[in-house]
């Protein structure tokens, strides 16, 4: 079984209820069961974290990224200013993909910069809870060429 990671930052606890035009209507919980689900039919267990604390963050990545196969983060708001949190995923050794629900490119000029893009394997915006799912899958891949390339 993979071991994949998925961590949410600020604010992202009240998806369901806050700005639904923007982040559409389905709650955290659901989408944590649905990459649970997912991650059954890809044989990857799927461990869901959230904090609207900076440093819970941090340290949850310390203490877990070495038995983690892949980590999915939406960062919130910490996405666009947070060099701490930026720190900490440079040092985990696990591919690591950034989801935002919204399009952050089309927003905000303020939400335009992600201090954490360039220490991530990739990023998916703009598609709602979808992005979640398609990085689930991708990281599973991921993870399943290394062990196929040897390389674990
Ligand atoms: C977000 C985008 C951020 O700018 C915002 O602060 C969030 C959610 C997203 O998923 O679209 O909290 O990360």
């Amino acid at each position: 079984m993979l071991n994949i990671l998925v961590v949410n930052g600020p604010n992202l606890n009240t998806l369901g209820t806050r700005e639904p035009a923007i982040y559409g209507m389905v709650t955290l919980p659901q989408i944590c069961l649905m990459l649970q689900r997912r991650g059954e039919e890809l044989e990857a267990t799927v461990h869901c974290f959230q904090s609207n604390h900076e440093g819970a963050l941090i340290d949850y990545l310390q203490e877990h990224e070495g038995s983690a196969d892949g980590i999915i983060i939406n960062a919130g708001a910490l996405t666009h200013y947070s060099i701490a949190l930026r720190d900490v995923l440079a040092t985990v050794k696990p591919p690591i993909i950034e989801v935002h629900l919204s399009n952050i490119y089309a927003r905000e000029p303020f939400r335009h910069q992600s201090l954490i893009a360039a220490v991530c394997r990739g990023h998916i915006v703009g598609l709602g809870w979808r992005g979640y799912l398609l990085a689930l899958e991708t990281l599973v891949e991921l993870a399943r060429e290394q062990v196929k390339e040897g390389n674990v």
